[in-house]
């Protein structure tokens, strides 16, 4: 991937206040690099906030993200929002998988499939995100749990089309603690390999894998420095425009 991806996962935090503060200050952030590989960038606010987010980021080249989806068009599903209500509000990428919905709310790999496939419909580009806990990489079985995340959730899917991957250790997420940059590239080439085994070289090359877990403005150059990690799922430190654009920084080509 010759252009790096960097999105904002702002979990249930903001406000349109801080829509109004940040999206500006983004703004500015990546005008102020143009024409110097500023790389591909996308937010992903609340539900509630996806309307005022698109409205604070029209004309400009920041992607509207959502955090989830429920997997069927329409029906008796109190609370849910489908991939078909994020297309009309513009959404061009939707985080699945996040480990706190496999962990909090009981997804499993059946279901963040299905998500998947409803996005694929709409043309909505997955964020579909992996990672082992630390009993599992305690155990050594990070490699194993890895590679049926990224299995069971694209089973049955010929072509990728638009999609990305992101390997969030959860041990890593909001601890503080990063997989060592080593440690994430070495797991992107885990990753790399089961999409070639699926869509073949040339399809999994073009997928971006993204890492997240704690990623700052002190760790993200060495992380995205990596030849496997095509840029950063970030999540604390998304919330002030100022730590989110040094991160932004390290991903310029
Ligand atoms: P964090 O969260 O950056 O706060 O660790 C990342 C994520 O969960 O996507």
């Amino acid at each position: 991937m010759s252009e790096k991806f960097v999105v904002a996962n702002w979990k249930m935090n903001g406000s349109e206040a801080l829509i109004a503060t940040f999206a500006p200050a983004l703004q500015q952030g990546l005008a102020a690099m143009n024409g110097r590989g500023a790389p591909r960038v996308a937010v992903c606010p609340p539900a509630p906030f996806l309307h005022a987010m698109a409205g604070r980021l029209k004309g400009s080249a920041v992607q509207l993200g959502a955090q989830n989806v429920h997997p069927e068009p329409e029906g008796a599903f109190t609370g849910e929002v489908s991939a078909h209500m994020l297309a009309e509000l513009n959404v061009a990428v939707c985080i699945v998988g996040h480990s706190e919905r496999r962990q909090l709310f009981g997804e499993d790999d059946e279901f963040i499939r299905a998500k998947l496939m409803a996005l694929h419909q709409v043309a909505i580009e997955p964020i579909l995100c992996v990672g082992e806990t630390l009993a599992e990489r305690e155990a050594g079985e990070h490699e194993a749990v890895v590679w049926r995340q990224v299995h069971a959730a694209l089973r049955g899917l010929e072509v990728p089309g638009d999609l990305t991957v992101a390997y969030e250790p959860v041990w890593a997420i909001g601890t503080g603690r990063t997989a060592t940059p080593a440690q994430a590239n070495e797991m992107h080439a885990l990753i790399r390999r089961v999409l070639s085994e699926q869509f073949g070289d040339d399809a999994a090359a073009r997928i971006g894998l993204l890492y997240g877990g704690s990623v700052n403005a002190g760790n993200a150059g060495d992380l995205l420095a990596q030849p496997q990690i095509d840029g950063a799922l970030v999540g604390g430190a998304s919330l002030k425009p100022d730590a989110f654009l040094a991160i932004i920084h390290h991903a310029k080509r």
